[in-house]
């Protein structure tokens, strides 16, 4: 290019950024943010790549306004200006006409959010805070992931079916929130612009999409150009330390697995999760060698024991029995899947341990942060005096909720828990409740499982379509958390026998007084702090929609999370075929008179009894409070 071009754009910028600020109203938006944000040199790319990347501009540029203003998006009477000044970063790209967007999108936002309150007061505060464990970091690599994957959740759940594609449109919301208030660097530090709106060096993608504003600055700010290829060029560097970093790390664990086990002493932190593979000598240490003092659970897998790191932090850890070395890299890799999906009401994964010992054979081990409150069992069927009142019950019926539809909805791949129970609900020093293993049921020994071995979970709470035919989805899980949501309301066990040794199934016991018009007989005597009687009445019909036997009947966690934390209205319960466990000559009169559609009721019916003979109740007694 030429001086004279050189010139020429300098004197076109000069003229029409300042232009507007003294004739008409002007922009309070600070497009100069984006300029450090531009790669250079770059490729050209198609119209509409190019419009993408100016909308992902102005996204990052209204969270940088909203940070500092605590407004979304700037008055309707400086729309022109804004758009003037953003299009001198590109006088050749005539971005409204080429795009479409219209002069007012750039005020309008969606649903009537316009500031940081109104947006807040829209989105629960736990949903709020999970954004910010996740967002509050430099945000490369995993954190990145961890991040947009909670603002996917956030906008499946509170902002869905109303983002028209616009300029300042529903889906950008959480991105532009997080920049602004969740992520301490802000929408202006490069990984963060990289990671929210996809801008910048940091971005090998839109290194290669990116876009002419980035020519023309470059052209405009002539000795930006340097100090562009310079910063770039670090970053590049630094990008390649940091990945031949990574690659160590990993070859590091590798090495683990593959054989020089058994407590070398070795540390390892994972290239993606911050997981710590501790050795075995470091976990002995914490538990004073396994020590039964320090036991706080047991159950069909193994024990759970309290412990102290090095670094004085109390924790909880989880010894698998009878494993074997060779499922160790499936293990790994779940243990993996598991510490990348953080929620505050899902128990977060400290690191685990795999090693092999010539005493004490094979061994694997996670790590968790340690639940000062036990689990919901205790609490409901253990020694506690107290009987929890109504607002704690509330808090951990919703916290259960949402930690669950964040599995199902806010991780990927999604995550079936499997064994949910009131024992794999752990309680917090605040009584906030954190699900606990999600993801590992399928790791308990062959053999220990008193279903079939395809099917984990425990009697009581499994899903009738996964225990009679595997048939395993979310719906199952929804199941067993309509029967942990029962026992929090009754007091009553899953599964019960009766005088006469006959089981009977809390489920069908809430639905015959719901079908009775006795709701509120389901909520246990003497609670205390009750409730308003219609909140009572509706957290039961959810729990007895939940534990539906047809799974098509059954809400989805998102849904059950809307009925329970706002006024939406819970839909009629859809009459059931017949009651699981129901005595036989009901099932013989249904099978009757109707063949197809009852045979897997008998065939329940029958399960039912035959496990029980095996299994007693041992297991499920059990608690794994960690
Ligand atoms: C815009 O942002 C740049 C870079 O952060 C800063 O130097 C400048 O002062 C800001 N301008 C306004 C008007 O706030
Ligand atoms: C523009 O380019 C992107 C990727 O470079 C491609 O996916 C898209 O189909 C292209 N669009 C048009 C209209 O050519
Ligand atoms: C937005 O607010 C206006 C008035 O404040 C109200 O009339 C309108 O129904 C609201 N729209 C939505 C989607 O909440
Ligand atoms: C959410 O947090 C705000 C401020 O931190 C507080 O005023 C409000 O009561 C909280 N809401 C709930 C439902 O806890
Ligand atoms: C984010 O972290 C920083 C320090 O790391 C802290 O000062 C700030 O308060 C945190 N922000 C939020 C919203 O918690
Ligand atoms: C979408 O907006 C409509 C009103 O415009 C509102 O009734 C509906 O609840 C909104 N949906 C969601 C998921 O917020
Ligand atoms: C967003 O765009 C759609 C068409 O793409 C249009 O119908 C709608 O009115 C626009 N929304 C706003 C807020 O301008
Ligand atoms: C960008 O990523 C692609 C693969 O996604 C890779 O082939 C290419 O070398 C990368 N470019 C840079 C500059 O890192």
């Amino acid at each position: 290019m030429s001086i004279f071009h050189h010139l020429f754009f300098f004197f076109f910028f000069f003229i029409s950024s300042f232009f507007p600020l003294c004739f008409a109203q002007s922009c309070p938006l600070n497009f100069t943010i984006l300029r450090p944000l531009i790669p250079n040199p770059r490729p050209r790319l198609n119209t509409s790549m190019e419009c993408h990347y100016v909308l992902q501009g102005l996204r990052l540029v209204l969270s940088d306004y909203l940070r500092r203003t605590s407004a979304f998006f700037p008055p309707l009477d400086t729309a022109d200006s804004c758009w003037q000044t953003y299009q001198t970063l590109d006088p050749s790209f005539d971005m409204r006409s080429t795009c479409g967007f219209q002069t007012a999108w750039i005020s309008e936002g969606c649903l009537n959010l316009t500031t940081k309150s109104s947006f807040e007061a829209r989105i629960p505060n736990a949903t709020l805070s999970d954004v910010v464990s996740n967002c509050n970091q430099s945000l490369q690599g995993s954190a990145c992931a961890s991040c947009t994957r909670s603002l996917a959740n956030v906008q499946a759940l509170y902002l869905a079916d109303n983002s028209t594609a616009n300029v300042s449109d529903c889906t950008a919301y959480p991105s532009i929130y997080a920049g602004a208030f969740a992520n301490y660097p802000g929408p202006t530090d490069a990984d963060t612009a990289s990671c929210l709106f996809s801008i910048g060096p940091g971005n090998n993608n839109s290194n290669r999409r990116s876009n002419r504003i980035g020519l023309i600055l470059g052209v405009l700010v002539g000795v930006g150009v340097g100090l562009a290829v310079l910063i770039s060029g670090s970053w590049f560097a630094y990008r390649k330390y940091q990945a031949s970093k990574r690659k160590k790390g990993r070859d590091r664990i590798r090495s683990l697995e593959m054989g020089s086990l058994g407590g070398s002493g070795l540390r390892s932190i994972s290239e993606s999760t911050n997981l710590i593979h501790f050795s075995f000598d470091e976990i002995k240490e914490a538990t004073k060698s396994f020590s039964r003092h320090n036991i706080i659970g047991t159950g069909g897998y193994g024990n759970v024991y309290k412990g102290y790191l090095s670094d004085g932090s109390e924790v909880a850890l989880k010894r698998f029995k009878n494993c074997s070395a060779a499922g160790d890299a499936n293990f790994t890799h779940e243990v993996e899947v598991i510490a990348s999906v953080r929620h505050v009401n899902l128990v977060a994964l400290r690191g685990y341990c795999t090693a092999t010992t010539a005493l004490e054979g094979h061994q694997r081990i996670i790590v968790c942060d340690l639940m000062k409150n036990g689990s919901l069992y205790d609490h409901l069927f253990g020694s506690m005096e107290k009987k929890l009142g109504w607002p704690i019950r509330q808090k951990i019926a919703l916290g259960t909720a949402r930690g669950l539809a964040y599995l199902h909805y806010g991780a990927q791949p999604a995550i079936i828990h499997r064994d949910i129970k009131a024992s794999n609900i752990l309680l917090d020093d605040k009584f906030e409740a954190k699900v606990a293993d999600f993801g590992l049921a399928k790791f308990t020994p062959e053999g220990m499982t008193h279903l079939s071995t395809r099917v984990a979970g425990t009697m009581g709470y499994v899903a009738p379509e996964y225990a009679l035919y595997g048939q395993l989805t979310e719906r199952s899980d929804v199941y067993s958390f309509g029967v942990v949501l029962l026992e929090l309301l009754s007091g009553k066990k899953a599964l019960v026998m009766d005088d006469d040794n006959q089981p009977s199934l809390v489920a069908d016991w809430a639905w015959s007084l719901v079908k009775a018009e006795r709701a509120l007989d389901v909520i246990e005597d003497g609670m205390p702090k009750l409730g308003p009687p219609e909140v009572l009445e509706k957290y039961v019909l959810i729990a007895v929609l939940c534990s539906h036997p047809e799974l098509q009947c059954r809400p989805t966690m998102d849904q059950v999370v809307k009925m329970l934390e706002t006024d939406t209205s819970v839909p009629s319960i859809p009459e059931r075929p017949i009651p699981l466990v129901a005595p036989i000559d009901d099932i013989e009169r249904s099978i009757g008179s109707n063949s197809s559609g009852q045979f897997s009721s008998s065939g329940y019916q029958m399960f039912i009894h035959e496990s029980s003979h095996h299994s007693g109740r041992k297991d499920e007694g059990t608690s794994s409070s960690y």
